[in-house]
């Protein structure tokens, strides 16, 4: 069977190619997928699926759909959304909105379910339960995740297991990569105000200096991860964000804002990292005379990918592609909310390569220059068909 979806893979690879090219033509940011979500149900409807759904989080946004008779259920999931980024490639397909660009991929991540949808359609006689797509909104949005929307929405109820594929400009076109076990990291943020006293710059004396305490609490901050986390575990402590109340150079401020980002596999490393951040913040600012305060917010858990279903994975790659070409991937330190359907029943995510240096399609993603080699597309939608069959087939 695995044969037979890769050629009809292969069958309706133009037809992925264009829809990704309208996606990518077309981009809406989170929470603002309304045309593509139409687009996505319109085509749903015309293969002849049931229970479509549409619209979640209190919009128009997303779409949920099944096919087949009964047994168990599988999900497939693609995130939808775009990014407030302008597009600067020059190619025939570039954005046609300004401000707003598929800089992460996402249009071929909709395209490739679409190719499945197709491909599902041709085999569901056989399939020996259902399968239910997800085309998900929002996956960028941080503060309302839209995986988790569409979970308190029922997107998740009488389904077994979830899979989910990114395209990666980082790895050569027409791999797939896995990982057992925790695979992107858990994303933290926080928040810190040191209140100070403001005066003038001449009269330290009489003034609390914030900034001074901000310096000492920014390089403190940096021995968590070098002195209280164990060298075999992994761990990032950024400061992002850093800023006065004042930018005057001979007014000492009142106060001082800074931010930063936690990234963690493992939550009590990540338990740990929240306590130290508090503790040194708040004990360094008031060693020197400040008052600190914290807020601090876990935005997104870990990608755990479930062993049975990795090693299902990375099977069903290996008889697509040829073992050659599945690779286990490292750890990634991005993160990604298919973590939240992940935290409610087993879930396997895997990355499909679309860097292809000589298409220009290595650039970072969320980066102006962005593009996938659309080459790799077919096999995306085979493998979300083939895992779906393979699942399935399993007693
Ligand atoms: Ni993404």
């Amino acid at each position: 069977m695995i044969e037979k979806i890769k050629a009809l893979a292969k069958e309706y690879e133009q037809e992925i190619i264009e829809r990704r090219r309208c996606f990518h033509m077309n981009p809406e940011v989170s929470w603002e997928e309304a045309e593509t979500t139409k687009v996505i149900a319109q085509e749903l409807e015309k293969l002849g699926y049931e229970n479509i759904r549409v619209g979640f989080g209190g919009t128009q946004c997303g779409v949920a759909a099944e096919i087949g008779e009964t047994g168990k259920m599988i999900a497939l999931r693609a995130d939808i959304d775009a990014l407030p980024l302008n597009d600067e490639k020059d190619v025939v397909y570039k954005s046609q909105k300004a401000g707003v660009m598929h800089a992460c991929g996402h249009d071929s991540h909709a395209a490739m379910l679409l190719g499945a949808a197709k491909i599902l359609t041709q085999i569901k006689s056989e399939l020996k339960g259902k399968v239910r797509l997800l085309f998900q909104p929002a996956e960028e949005h941080g503060v309302k995740p839209g995986a988790q929307a569409m979970i308190d929405e029922g997107a998740l109820e009488g389904v077994s297991a979830v899979f989910g594929i990114h395209s990666m400009s980082h790895c050569s076109t027409g791999e797939i990569h896995y990982r057992s076990g925790p695979f992107m990291a858990a994303s933290d943020a926080w928040e810190l105000v040191i209140t100070g006293k403001g005066g003038h710059g001449s009269a330290p004396e009489a003034a609390v200096d914030p900034n001074a305490a901000a310096f000492q609490v920014g390089s403190a901050l940096q021995t968590i991860v070098s002195r209280e986390i164990s060298p075999k575990d992994t761990a990032v402590v950024s400061i992002g964000g850093l800023k006065s109340s004042s930018h005057v150079f001979n007014i000492i401020p009142e106060r001082v804002e800074m931010s930063g980002s936690v990234r963690t596999f493992r939550s009590g490393v990540q338990d740990h990292i929240e306590e130290a951040i508090r503790r040194i913040a708040i004990g360094v600012s008031e060693s020197m005379r400040c008052k600190a305060g914290l807020k601090y917010s876990r935005v997104i858990p870990v990608t755990f990918n479930d062993p049975a279903l990795t090693e299902l994975a990375q099977a069903t790659a290996e008889s697509l592609i040829g073992a050659d070409s599945v690779r286990e991937s490292e750890l990634i330190m991005g993160s990604e909310d298919f973590s939240y359907f992940g935290r409610v029943i087993p879930s396997v995510y895997v990355f499909l390569g679309v860097g292809n240096p000589e298409k220009n399609s290595g650039f970072p993603h969320h980066s102006p220059k962005f593009d996938v080699d659309e080459s790799a597309l077919y096999l995306g939608a085979a493998m979300h068909a083939g895992f779906a069959w393979n699942f399935l087939e399993k007693p």
